[in-house]
């Protein structure tokens, strides 16, 4: 089957201004997006399944034992605008139960991914329109309406928006909200803080997948931007900042070292880290108010016994005469 799928063009090699960009910080930094090339994105399915990686279990969990409810928030002849194609999983469930879905649109910005998400789901579900957009979804982008009169809900597993900044995330939040217009929704996954020895476990398998994960980075910019970073001589550490809620990932020089790129070098001190990710976890609270000020109405909270993680169904707040937008107000003080 041939798919035309409509991509919208990223800018053509950002991966080599923005590594040269972060590496020129300090601390230093290189984006998270560019863990997933074809190697990343494998290796992080992996994560997804080894023991000390409850996220994506418990939330495959907390949406299969809802799925009713979840699917009778959605509701039927709308649009489901899944972010990111993840491991499929999630979505077959939702698939399976979304009774006179309007179509669903997967946006992927890593077209091999896309087209094994499309293939497969195209194959199990043949009555479904699939609307396939290839982009990244944290750029600007167009939700193709395709004659559909019903409801735009968006679909934000994985707690991918952990991986934003805190500000960064509720402008997210508030631009998805506009992208869903009225009645629209947002089915998404959120990580919760615990105790700190399940979190590091988390981001520090006994297998070594993470770290794996996170020394993919520097094999890409050796590949895809000619540098010589030498794998030996990083090591991945996560740790869990507790005062700020978060997981920060990082690649630690283990000497003293200079890495060269074509146009720059960069020198590394022994113990010097590389800030890849930080994985911000939220309370129920802390989420509840960055959903409201990006105008959305929490309609229903999920969790499990140990309160590991939640699954959250938002509503777009409509607008009332004399409202402001409680985000952009704040900020004008
Ligand atoms: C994609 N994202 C939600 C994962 C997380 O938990 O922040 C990425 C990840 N990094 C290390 N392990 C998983």
């Amino acid at each position: 089957m041939t798919l035309d799928v409509p991509t919208i063009p990223v800018p053509q090699r950002p991966i080599y201004d923005d590594a040269l960009t972060g590496l020129r910080r300090s601390p230093k930094t290189i984006p998270p997006k560019y863990f997933y090339d074809d190697r990343g994105s494998r290796l992080f399915s992996q994560i997804c399944e080894v023991p000390e990686y409850y996220p994506t279990r418990t939330e495959a969990l907390l949406t299969r034992e809802n799925i009713s409810d979840i699917a009778a928030l959605i509701g039927s002849h709308c649009q489901l605008v899944e972010l990111g194609t993840g491991d499929g999983f999630k979505t077959r469930l939702l698939l399976q139960h979304l009774h006179d879905l309007a179509a669903y649109i997967p946006v992927e910005i890593s077209r091999t991914q896309l087209d094994r998400c499309v293939g497969e789901l195209s194959a199990e579900f043949p009555d479904l329109e699939i609307l396939p957009l290839c982009t990244d979804y944290t750029g600007d982008f167009q939700v193709p309406k395709n004659g559909c009169e019903g409801r735009t809900t968006f679909y934000f597993p994985g707690s991918t928006i952990g991986n934003f900044h805190p500000s960064e995330a509720g402008d997210f939040l508030y631009k998805i909200a506009q992208k869903a217009g009225p009645r629209g929704g947002l089915l998404v996954g959120v990580d919760l803080v615990k105790d700190r020895t399940i979190l590091e476990a988390a981001y520090n398998d006994c297998a070594g997948v993470t770290a794996e994960f996170n020394l993919n980075l520097l094999r890409r910019l050796n590949r895809e931007c000619g540098a010589n970073f030498d794998l030996n001589t990083f090591r991945h550490r996560a740790v869990y900042q507790s005062e700020k809620h978060r997981i920060e990932m990082q690649l630690v020089s283990t000497c003293d070292q200079r890495v060269d790129f074509p146009t720059e070098s960069f020198h590394f001190r022994k113990g010097e880290a590389i800030v890849t990710e930080h994985s911000y976890k939220f309370t129920i609270d802390r989420f509840a108010t960055l959903a409201e000020e990006a105008s959305w109405r929490t309609r229903a909270i999920w969790t499990d016994d140990r309160q590991l993680f939640s699954v959250w169904y938002l509503e777009r707040r409509e607008k009332t005469k004399n409202y402001l937008e409680p985000q952009r107000a704040r900020r004008k003080h």
